[in-house]
């Protein structure tokens, strides 16, 4: 996957991921390191294929790649990481090969991962529930303590 190699290898995802890195280093709640963003990419993929989704595989994997590479611009000056991400994402993409039209879905759908529906339809739902799915609170050690509301944790491992 060509376009995956050149997102990270793409030096602004770099700086972007070692910055998250620093930021988080004492955080005891989920994670947004790479790690993360690649379990949201297997599990949409897998959640695309259950759906029967036409969306291509690298253009999934850039989305949740990229998805919360914003994260230190919300721990350093308060910007939503929605928005950051999306702004941030758009300047790697474009220098990755992908096009407008796929430039404009994905940062679409990373600027509204906060909410989804539970329907899956468009990358940004898809987006939406690979992030959700990704965490593991059913075996947390600050289960009691995460600010998640109760309704979204994952009381279970979903197969
Ligand atoms: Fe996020
Ligand atoms: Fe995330």
């Amino acid at each position: 996957m060509d376009r995956i190699d050149n997102i990270l290898n793409n030096q602004t995802f770099k700086k972007c991921i070692n910055r998250i890195n620093e930021a988080e280093k004492d955080r005891k709640f989920c994670l947004h390191n790479i790690e993360h963003s690649i379990d949201v990419a297997r599990i949409a993929y897998i959640i695309s294929l259950q759906n029967n989704l036409s969306v291509e595989k690298d253009v999934i994997y850039a989305t949740a790649l990229l998805h919360d590479i914003g994260r230190a611009e919300e721990y350093d000056n308060g910007i939503s990481h929605h928005e950051a991400s999306a702004i941030i994402a758009k300047e790697i993409l474009a220098g990755s090969g992908f096009d407008e039209a796929e430039m404009q879905m994905i940062c679409d759908a990373i600027k509204k991962h906060k909410c989804g529906q539970a329907q899956v339809n468009t990358l940004g739902d898809l987006l939406y529930k690979a992030d959700k799915l990704s965490r593991a609170c059913y075996s947390c050690k600050v289960y009691e303590e995460c600010y998640w509301d109760e309704s979204k944790k994952n009381k279970t491992l979903q197969i």
